[in-house]
């Protein structure tokens, strides 16, 4: 019995280790940089809305992250083509929502 309770414990500790290894906040920032900053800017209005207004807009939202990442990537939206791949997309989105 305890043993089922620990090891899906483990498995989120190690998640959130790895999370966060991997994905620190200002590579975040820089790849949001390079790869929509053409279009987004911190709290200007450029081709797309500044990344806080989206942030306010989601923040809080369970389905946010799911949301932004079919506003930024579905064909039939409205939303410019850009180059960045799914897993760049989705740690800018990430990245955004934690802005304040
Ligand atoms: C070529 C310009 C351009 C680039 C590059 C671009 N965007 Fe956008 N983005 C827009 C425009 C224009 C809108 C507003 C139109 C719309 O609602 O679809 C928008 C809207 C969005 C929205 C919805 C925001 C809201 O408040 O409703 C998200 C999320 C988003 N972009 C994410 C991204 C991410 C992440 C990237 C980089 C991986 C990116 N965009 C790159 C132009 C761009």
């Amino acid at each position: 019995m305890k043993a089922a309770l620990i090891a899906p414990l483990a498995a989120c500790v190690a998640l959130a280790l790895g999370a966060a290894t991997s994905s620190p906040a200002y590579a975040n920032e820089a790849l949001a940089k390079d790869k929509c900053g053409k279009c987004h800017e911190m709290e200007k209005k450029k081709k797309g809305p500044p990344y806080k207004e989206t942030a306010a807009k989601f923040r809080g939202k369970a389905d946010a992250e799911a949301t932004m990442f079919k506003l930024a990537t579905d064909p039939k939206g409205d939303h410019p083509e850009f180059t960045a791949s799914p897993d760049d997309t989705k740690a800018v989105i990430k990245w955004i929502l934690t802005l304040k």
